[in-house]
């Protein structure tokens, strides 16, 4: 047992998740939602997150714990999320990081939490390859990453102008007055659909569009005018339909320039991650144009790609491996922190 023992704090969104690693094993991912909590109002509501978290620190603390079967003096560093992320939401775990690590005097490490994203994948799959490219897509972020080390140097390449993946998904599940969050729902609508049924736009896929960014406010608009017009026509909406052909403009163009950034930066290996990878439709279309290209495909499991403890406790693990600085106690919350 020569691997560091790290705990892994995250609270960026509406999960309170920690997670317990011993190097590249994963020893628990002990995770506490508020998501219910923000169903009625259609989205995540910050005070509220920030109060969850709050509320679960302690207790999912202490259930990670007894999972992994250790106890806290076996810890030797602490990893939490310094951003970027919900402000308020990130001190809660800034704090409780910080408490901990002075509690017991062991190192502290502030990780971003997109490169966590990325390093997660190791919990399951084993050593990450670098470089390796990486489309996260999640309701708060829709980014491509070229990442030649992830505890160091992750480069953004593109991200989208205007609404996250999984923005996209939940408020056209609103539309469809399918419930939040939205995308597992369309999911599982868009398997009794046809994705052909309707001709939705590719965003940004012009040949003078910029070739990494992503734009989903035109297809939500336009899938809204869709489903409008059937109401004024007084036609019933097909939703499995409208769902599938969505899902399918989204995919094709994630997919399509995930693959480019690969090809175009000579990197061959790409990797999904935040909670829109865990859709089905998306992991098929990657794995069949990453086979088709050449490309090695790295999904980590669905109750990895969303937010989790885990994730940061192997970012923070893989800092000790890497012998990175830990971090001094003056860790920042930083909502907009760049990668
Ligand atoms: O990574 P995550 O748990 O939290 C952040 O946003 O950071 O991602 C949540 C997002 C939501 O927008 C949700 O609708 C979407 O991921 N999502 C999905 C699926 N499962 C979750 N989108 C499409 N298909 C899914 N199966
Ligand atoms: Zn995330």
């Amino acid at each position: 047992a020569d691997e560091p023992l790290v705990l892994g704090i995250e609270t960026s969104c509406d999960e309170t998740g920690i997670g317990i690693v011993r190097g590249t094993t994963l020893l628990a991912d002990a995770v506490a939602s508020s998501v219910d909590e923000h169903a009625r109002f259609g989205g995540v509501v910050p005070e509220v997150a920030s109060r969850a978290h709050l509320e679960a620190m302690v207790p999912t603390v202490h259930r990670a714990l007894k999972t992994a079967g250790v106890t806290m003096a076996d810890i030797d560093a602490i990893a939490v999320t310094s951003g970027p992320g919900l402000a308020g939401a990130l001190l809660v775990g800034v704090a409780a990081a910080k408490g901990y690590a002075m509690a017991l005097d062991k190192p502290v490490y502030g990780v971003n939490h997109l490169a966590a994203h990325v390093c997660v994948d190791q919990l399951e799959h084993g050593r990450l390859p670098e470089p390796c490219m990486a489309l996260l897509v999640s309701g708060g972020h829709s980014s491509l990453l070229m990442v030649p080390d992830v505890t160091s140097d992750v480069r953004p390449l593109g991200s989208t102008i205007d609404d996250a993946a999984g923005e996209a998904f939940d408020k056209v599940a609103r539309v469809l007055g399918l419930g939040f969050p939205g995308g597992p729902v369309i999911d599982r609508k868009a398997r009794e659909g046809d994705p052909d049924a309707i001709a939705f736009p590719r965003g940004l896929t012009g040949p003078r569009d910029a070739a990494y960014d992503f734009s989903f406010s035109g297809l939500k608009t336009a899938v809204a005018r869709w489903v409008e017009g059937r109401a004024r026509d007084g036609q019933p909406v097909p939703v499995a339909d409208v769902a599938a052909s969505f899902q399918e403009a989204v995919v094709d163009v994630l997919t399509r320039k995930a693959i480019r950034a690969c090809r175009e930066n000579g990197v061959e290996h790409l990797l999904l991650g935040g909670g829109v990878a865990a859709n089905s439709r998306l992991r098929a279309m990657a794995a069949e144009r990453c086979a088709a290209a050449g490309i090695s495909l790295r999904v980590p499991r669905p109750g990895l790609c969303t937010d989790n403890g885990a994730m940061v406790a192997a970012l923070g693990a893989e800092m000790v491996n890497r012998n990175r600085r830990p971090s001094l106690l003056d860790i920042p919350a930083d909502s907009s922190m760049p990668v």
